[in-house]
Order: structure tokens, then C-alpha cells, then sequence
């Protein structure tokens, strides 16, 4: 893993875009996206760019189940506030949180994966070592699959709604599997609550127990840190 440590969320932001804008220039066109407020510096970094998306197509991670589109904490509404408004892509593809059939949804996801295979993959880090919505305890091999969230995820995301009861209990999520497949992948994680799952991800053992310490194993892995998460390494 290249670690790259830097002073706070704003320079992560600029650091990350770099990493985009020279995969945008090698040529990558199929982009997987991350929600959450660990992208958002990188994010507007793009939008704040020349970087042309409209021949591109973004896959995103996850999406709760049960909320539509337009819902607020939907992930669907946050890449429209946050990208999409400002840098439309050719094709955006986010998980349907409200196709009730998981196993229809799983079959359609995996297969939109297998058409555009991923060159860059953008992922946060849950406090307890989850990418994208992977558990701990995720078997590796998944594909996209549904997820009933741990309730240390669901009160680190209760933040975004009015209270921890309106949290989705469960969620659909590109599996492990289909994220190691992506080219290159960039992790950001910034805040020191974030400092024991960076020590874990990059210093500890490959496990379950820990999803994001699987990129170990990944051959083109960026890991972007601030001071606050990388205090422990
Ligand atoms: C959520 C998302 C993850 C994200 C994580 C961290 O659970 N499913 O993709 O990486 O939270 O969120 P944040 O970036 O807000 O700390």
C-alpha cells in the first residue's frame, strides 16, 4: 500500500483529486464512487476542475434499502448534491434501494460490474474497519449482496438523520470481491476516530474481523491519511 499522510481533510481532497485526474489522463473511464463525508474534499476538488465526465461512467459502492432516490440521506441524493449536479457522467449507476427483490438487485448490480469493469475505486473507512457497507466478518468472496448493518454503523451514521431510529437497518453493497477487482484503488480516511482501523488496515493481519485490511493483498492501493487518523501507525 502507498500511504500518503497529509495535514487535514482539505489537502487529502487535493491529494486525492490528483489521484484522479492522473488516472482521468491514463485514460480510466469507469469510475467507482464512495459516499459519506470522507470524499466530499476530493469531491468538490473535481467539481472545482476542467475534468470532463460526460463520456465516463460512475458505479457507486452502496445505497440503503428503503430509501427512494430523492430521500435526503439517500446515496443517491448525496452523488446528485455533492457530483452529479455538477459533473454529469455518461452513466451513473447506485444500487436501487427500493427493489424489494435483493436477489434481483444483487444479479443486476453484479452484472453492470462485469460490463464496466472499475479502473478507479474511491473508498472511505467505517470506524470498525468496513468498506463500502462490508461488515466485519463479510465473507470476501460476495459480490454485491444485502447487508444488515451493525449497530456501531448505524450510530456512526444516525449523524446524518434525525435520530439513530431512522437509520436504514439494511443496505446493498458491492461486495469484496467486486471492489478487489477494481484497477487501482484510493482509500481516504481522515479524523483520529478513524486511527485504530488505519493501524488495523494497514500494520494488522488480513481478516475478516477487519474488511478493509483485505486491500493488503490488492496490488495498486493508495491509502490517504490526515495527521488524525494516521497517529497510531
Ligand atoms: C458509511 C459508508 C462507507 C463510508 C463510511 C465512513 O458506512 N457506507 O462507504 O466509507 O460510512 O463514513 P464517513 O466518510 O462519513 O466517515
Amino acid at each position: 500500500m502507498n500511504v500518503i499522510v497529509v495535514k487535514d481533510r482539505q489537502e487529502g481532497g487535493q491529494r486525492g483529486y490528483q489521484i484522479f485526474q492522473a488516472a482521468y489522463d491514463k485514460g480510466a473511464t469507469v469510475f467507482g464512487l464512495a459516499t459519506g463525508s470522507t470524499p466530499v474534499t476530493t469531491y468538490d476538488a473535481i467539481v472545482a476542475s476542467d475534468l470532463d465526465f460526460s463520456q465516463m461512467t460512475s458505479i457507486n459502492l452502496d445505497e440503503y434499502v428503503g430509501l427512494a432516490p430523492d430521500h435526503e440521506q439517500s446515496y443517491h441524493y448525496f452523488m446528485q448534491h455533492h457530483l452529479f449536479n455538477k459533473k454529469p457522467f455518461a452513466h451513473s449507476y447506485v444500487p436501487n434501494g427500493l427493489n424489494a427483490d435483493a436477489e434481483d438487485e444483487m444479479a443486476r448490480y453484479n452484472q453492470i460490474i462485469a460490463d464496466n469493469p472499475i479502473d478507479l475505486q474511491i473508498l472511505g473507512l467505517g470506524q470498525n474497519g468496513h468498506i463500502g457497507f462490508n461488515e466485519p466478518g463479510t465473507d470476501p468472496k460476495l459480490g454485491t449482496h444485502k447487508v444488515e448493518l451493525t449497530e456501531s454503523t448505524i450510530q456512526a451514521n444516525a449523524r446524518f438523520f434525525d435520530n439513530a431510529d431512522e437509520v436504514p437497518r439494511y443496505a446493498y453493497s458491492m461486495g469484496i470481491a467486486s471492489i478487489m477487482k477494481s484497477h487501482q484503488i484510493l482509500l481516504e480516511a481522515f479524523g483520529e476516530e478513524k486511527a485504530d482501523a488505519v493501524k488495523a488496515m494497514i500494520e494488522g493481519p488480513v481478516t475478516p474481523d477487519l474488511p478493509a485490511s483485505y486491500l493488503q493483498d490488492h496490488g495498486n492501493v493508495t491509502v490517504i491519511l490526515d495527521e488524525g487518523s494516521a497517529s497510531k501507525l
